[in-house]
């Protein structure tokens, strides 16, 4: 089924449209959200059709202001209260307990529910609008790389969506940190541009979650499903001076210089400059039939914990 989208700069516009029921992108400062109101079934169910995603991965509730989140949670911890007063408004979700107004259809039949309060400014004008909390995954058609600008929500979602506000490109470029509050001791479920040093100087004791027990027990469905992945293979290295390129269509994404011989290439100055341009590259690398993307792997400090978790889902190996 096609519709039209509307395409538009006016946050009026597309509060309207999404008050109206309808499944509307906006722009964050992570990546780019498909959102849907929570107190419209109809939409909920528009928005996972639209993005071809599975019933059984839950949605990120987003509100625009930190008072809302009990609109949403039924319990805060002390380690949740804790975060949202130093990193809400921000790349940041927290799993709390859900409460009722919270519709199973979001939280995949979760009792609990990530709540997020992006800080663009854009997006808190939209969600200020917005008749309730709206419930929105990343843009993009589910499996493939996240949508960080507008032009590639349109790729993706043209004809599928109601409306895409127009914005900026993301000024992060992943997605946020998602940490569960759920349970006794808060643990790290998706790393992202709060990064777990920044999260343990404010909460120590949150940990990450092991591989082994990823696999038994998804705490965070969304995990298990393949991710950002271009058509491209990505091929992954931490020593990019030993690169010896043989395609005739490869590109380099990363902060070291690139490899002789590769067709499209960035290098990025910095951890957050790479963050930023990965998704859209992968995109750039598809758009120009390259075949094969090798990517340089950061450390795991900082940021590049985040970067590092997105590269090795995209070469299929997380
Ligand atoms: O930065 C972001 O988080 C963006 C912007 C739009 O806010 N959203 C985003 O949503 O990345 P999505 O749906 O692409 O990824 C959300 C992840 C999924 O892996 C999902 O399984 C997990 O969050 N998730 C959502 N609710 C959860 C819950 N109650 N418990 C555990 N994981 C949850
Ligand atoms: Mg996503």
């Amino acid at each position: 089924m096609t519709m039209q989208t509307t395409l538009t700069d006016s946050v009026e516009e597309a509060a309207a449209l999404l008050n109206a029921g309808g499944v509307v992108a906006f722009p964050t400062e992570t990546v780019y959200g498909l959102g849907a109101a929570i107190c419209h079934p109809a939409a909920l169910l528009q928005l996972f059709r639209a993005k071809g995603r599975p019933a059984d991965n839950p949605l990120i509730v987003h509100i625009y202001r930190i008072e809302q989140v009990a609109e949403v949670a039924s319990a805060v911890s002390v380690q949740a209260a804790t975060l949202i007063e130093h990193f809400f408004p921000g790349p940041l979700t927290l799993v709390l307990k859900k409460n009722r107004s919270v519709p199973y259809s979001v939280t995949a039949g979760l009792e609990t529910v990530g709540v997020r309060c992006p800080a663009n400014p854009i997006a808190r004008e939209f969600l200020r609008l917005a008749c309730c909390p709206v419930a929105a995954p990343s843009a993009n058609r589910s499996g493939l790389p996240s949508a960080t600008s507008w032009e590639a929500v349109m790729e993706d979602l043209d004809g599928k969506i109601d409306c895409l506000l127009r914005g900026t490109p993301s000024a992060i470029g992943l997605e946020s940190t998602i940490v569960d509050c759920s349970g006794g001791r808060a643990v790290l479920l998706r790393a992202g541009a709060i990064t777990l040093e920044q999260l343990r100087a404010v909460v120590p004791e949150i940990t990450t979650i092991a591989v082994t027990e990823r696999e038994e027990r998804p705490k965070c469905p969304g995990l298990k499903y393949p991710h950002y992945a271009p058509r491209a293979a990505i091929l992954l290295s931490a020593a990019v001076e030993k690169i010896d390129i043989k395609e005739s269509s490869a590109a380099y994404i990363g902060i070291s210089e690139q490899p002789k011989g590769v067709a499209l290439f960035k290098v990025c100055s910095s951890l957050e400059e790479y963050g930023r341009e990965l998704f859209g590259f992968f995109r750039l690398c598809d758009a120009r039939n390259i075949s094969v993307i090798y990517c340089e792997l950061p450390s795991d400090e900082g940021l590049g914990r985040a970067i590092r978790d997105r590269l090795m889902r995209a070469a299929g190996l997380a």
